[in-house]
């Protein structure tokens, strides 16, 4: 890449930069992401972060994993907040670096929240999120005029692991024509029989894109009444998306992605 770093802010020791990472083809980083990887001394990475990105971290720059490795359990986010702030109060310049974008399901703004009642100065940097970018490799637009005005982003479980609290399924089944789920196959059959319960039809088009804008990307294709079935059989694996609705059909004419795209 072209030597961009006057057109960037300085990244100045002492300060973390939260900054989103993409749903894994290293393109799809931004420009100011690039910059962070090349001027970071540490940097402080999820699981989700594929190693092509992390490749572009300066030669002599810490690259530290919070993420969940081999089974074992995640660190506590406490810990990683704590990490943070102890790392900035020793001078580095950290770059936290996070799969999609840091404010979606990401748990950015809990390390950001952190970081200020620290007073640690902060910069965010935001990524395309999976529900997005992840759809788009997937040949699945979030948005069509003639289909949808309106998506919704959900997560599938919340902190506990079981459905999330405070959705009002009847409200989500009938706001929007379109739902992007994150964290979907946990709870996959709590949330079909949630939305079906509401109202949404069963032969609506659904599909769970695994592993989007990677190589091992997989999509099914199938409806919400067929979903956990196909799920059982296919066994998509983690990371995956669940999204409900019309822009589904879409695929069809869409796709056009093949291994060798990323
Ligand atoms: C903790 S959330 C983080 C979301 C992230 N901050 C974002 O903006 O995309 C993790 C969930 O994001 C989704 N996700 C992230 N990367 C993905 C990918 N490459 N393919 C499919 N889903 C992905 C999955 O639903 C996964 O369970």
């Amino acid at each position: 890449m072209t030597e961009t770093t006057s057109l960037f802010p300085p990244f100045e020791p002492g300060t973390v930069w939260l900054v989103g990472a993409g749903p894994g083809d290293p393109g799809l980083i931004t420009l100011l992401a690039h910059h962070a990887l090349q001027n970071a001394d540490w940097v402080v990475h999820d699981s989700l972060v594929a190693p092509g990105i992390l490749a572009m971290a300066r030669s002599g720059a810490v690259v530290e994993s919070v993420g969940k490795r081999g089974g074992q359990a995640s660190p506590k986010q406490t810990d990683i907040n704590a990490r943070l702030v102890e790392l900035a109060k020793q001078g580095h310049r950290v770059l936290r670096l996070k799969g999609g974008d840091p404010f979606v399901f990401g748990r950015g703004a809990d390390e950001a929240m952190a970081l200020r009642a620290a007073d640690v100065v902060f910069r965010v940097v935001p990524g395309v999120t999976a529900g997005v970018g992840g759809l788009a490799y997937a040949g699945i637009p979030t948005t069509q005029r003639d289909l949808n005005s309106a998506v919704a982003f959900v997560t599938g479980h919340g902190q506990d692991g079981d459905l999330p609290t405070g959705v009002d399924w009847d409200a989500l089944a009938r706001g929007a024509p379109v739902l992007v789920f994150y964290m979907a196959l946990r709870q996959l059959d709590q949330v079909v029989a949630r939305l079906l319960a509401a109202g949404r039809p069963v032969d609506e088009p659904a599909a769970i894109v695994s592993k989007a804008a990677t190589k091992d990307q997989l999509v099914l294709e199938t409806t919400l009444g067929q979903v956990v079935a196909c799920v059982a059989q296919h066994h998509p694996p983690p990371p995956a998306l669940l999204v409900v609705g019309p822009v589904v059909t879409l695929r069809q004419t869409l796709n056009w992605w093949s291994p060798q795209s990323v």
